[in-house]
C-alpha cells in the first residue's frame, strides 16, 4: 500500500456520493481571485501574461497563449496550422472538441485507429491513413498518458506534417521526460473544472514557432493587434489607437482565471503525485482480479493520471453496481466517429470499434481521502463476490 493511503481519514459517511472527478482548492486560490479584485484588472492583463509566462516556463516552450478554453485552444491552433480543405488525422477516442476543431477550420477529419493497450492513436494507422492531402495530425494524450510520440514525430518530420497535441488529460505528465505539450508543433492545454489543473474553464497554446505568437494573440481577441493591456499601459501615448487585421474571435483568458490558474500551477507536481499513489493503489488492490484490467504505463510515459480506466466484460453491470453503493462511474469516451455528425468521415478504427465497450472510468482527483479511495475498492471488488 503506497504510503500516503496506509491511514484511513476520518469524516466519511458511507453515503456520500464520490464523484469521478472533483476539483481540489483551498484558501489559496480565493485569496489569489481577491487579489485580483483588489486590483481593479479582471479582464486581460498583467496576470494572464504572468500565468503564460510560468506555463511556458513549466511545459518548457518558448511560448504559451492563454484562452478561455481547450476547445478554443483546438480551434485556433489549427486556424494556425491552416488545415482548410484538406484532412487532419485524428483519433476517435476522445471528447469531441478535439475533432470539431477540425470541422471549425474546414478539415476534414480522418479517424485512425487506437492502441489496444494505451488506448492512444496508433502511428502504424496514421501512417496508413496518409494521403497527399493529409495536412496535420491531432494526438491526444489519453487518460495524461503519452502517445507514442517517437514514431508519430519521425512520421510527421518524414513527411513535412504538423503535430497538435491534445494535452487536454496530459498537464503535467511527460514523454520521455519531455512535458507533454512541448513535443509537438503546438500542444492544447484544458482547465476546466475537472481537469489537472483547474480553474473552472481556460487553456493554453504552447509551442516553439515565434510567428504563431502574434496572430494567436490577435485571434484569441476579434483580430485586434493590440490587447487592452498593452493599449492602456504600455503605450500610453496612443492608448486609444488599434487595429483590425483579420477575423478574429473572443476566446482570451482573464485575469481571475489566470490568477487561479498560477496557485493551481504551483500545485499541480503535488497533485499529480497523489493522483500516481491512488493509481498504483488501485492496481494493486486489482491486481488478483482475473475479470479485471487494469491500466498499463509504457516505459517512455510518465502519466498525468487523468483518468483511472479499466476494462471489464460486464462494464454496464460494475457502473451500476457502483451508483448502488454511492460510487460514479463513467465511459470515456463513444468514439467520435459513431455519432451523427461524424459518420461518413473515414473511420477504419477495429480496435476503438472493439474496445471502447469494455472501458469503465473510476473516480480518480487529488482530493479523494484514502477512506474514499478504499469504499471505491471495495465496491469493484464485491462486484466479482
Ligand atoms: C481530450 C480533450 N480535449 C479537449 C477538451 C475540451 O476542453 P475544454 O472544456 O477546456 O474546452 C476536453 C475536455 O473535456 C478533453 O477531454
Amino acid at each position: 500500500m503506497a504510503s500516503n493511503l496506509a491511514v484511513p481519514q476520518a469524516g466519511v459517511t458511507l453515503s456520500e456520493p464520490i464523484p469521478i472527478f472533483r476539483p481540489t482548492f483551498g484558501e489559496a486560490e480565493l485569496e489569489a481571485v481577491q487579489a485580483v479584485f483588489a486590483s481593479g484588472w479582471l479582464g486581460l492583463g498583467p496576470r494572464t501574461a504572468e500565468f503564460e509566462r510560468r506555463f511556458a516556463d513549466y511545459i518548457g516552450t518558448p511560448h504559451a497563449v492563454a484562452l478561455n478554453s481547450a476547445t478554443a485552444a483546438l480551434d485556433l491552433g489549427l486556424r494556425v496550422l491552416d488545415v482548410r480543405g484538406g484532412e487532419v488525422i485524428t483519433t476517435p477516442m476522445t471528447f469531441v472538441s478535439t475533432n470539431h476543431a477540425i470541422l471549425y477550420n474546414g478539415g476534414e477529419p480522418v479517424f485512425a485507429d487506437i492502441e489496444e493497450d494505451t488506448l492512444n492513436i496508433d502511428p502504424r494507422s496514421i501512417e496508413k491513413n496518409l494521403t497527399d492531402r493529409t495536412r496535420a495530425i491531432v494526438v491526444v494524450h489519453y487518460g495524461g498518458h503519452a502517445c507514442d510520440m517517437d514514431a508519430i514525430m519521425e512520421l510527421a518530420r518524414s513527411r513535412n506534417l504538423p503535430v497538435l497535441e491534445d494535452a487536454a488529460h496530459g498537464c503535467g505528465g511527460s514523454h520521455r521526460g519531455r512535458k507533454l505539450g512541448s513535443i509537438g508543433t503546438l500542444g492544447s492545454f484544458s482547465f476546466h473544472a475537472v481537469k489537472n489543473l483547474a480553474t473552472g474553464d481556460g487553456g493554453m497554446l504552447t509551442f516553439s514557432n515565434e510567428e504563431f505568437d502574434g496572430r494567436l494573440r490577435r485571434l484569441r481577441w476579434c483580430g485586434i493587434s493590440k490587447d487592452t493591456w498593452d493599449r492602456s499601459v504600455v503605450d500610453r501615448q496612443y492608448s486609444w489607437y488599434y487595429n483590425v487585421e483579420e477575423l478574429g474571435f473572443k476566446c482570451h483568458m482573464n485575469d481571475i482565471v489566470a490568477a487561479i490558474g498560477m496557485v493551481q500551477l504551483a500545485k499541480l507536481d503535488a497533485n499529480n503525485a497523489r493522483r500516481k499513489a491512488i493509481a498504483a493503489y488501485y492496481d494493486d488492490r486489482f491486481a488478483d482480479l482475473d475479470w479485471l484490467e487494469t491500466p498499463i504505463e509504457k516505459t517512455y510515459a510518465d502519466s498525468a493520471h487523468h483518468l483511472y480506466v479499466v476494462r471489464l466484460d460486464r462494464r454496464d453491470d460494475l457502473i451500476n453496481h457502483l451508483r448502488d453503493r454511492s460510487v460514479s462511474a463513467g465511459v470515456h469516451y463513444l468514439p467520435n466517429h459513431l455519432f451523427a455528425l461524424y459518420r461518413g468521415y473515414r473511420a477504419d478504427v477495429p480496435v476503438a470499434d472493439r474496445v471502447w465497450k469494455r472501458l469503465v472510468t473510476l473516480p480518480l482527483y487529488p482530493g479523494m481521502t484514502d477512506g474514499d479511495v478504499e469504499r471505491v475498492v471495495e465496491g469493484v471488488r464485491g462486484f466479482g463476490t
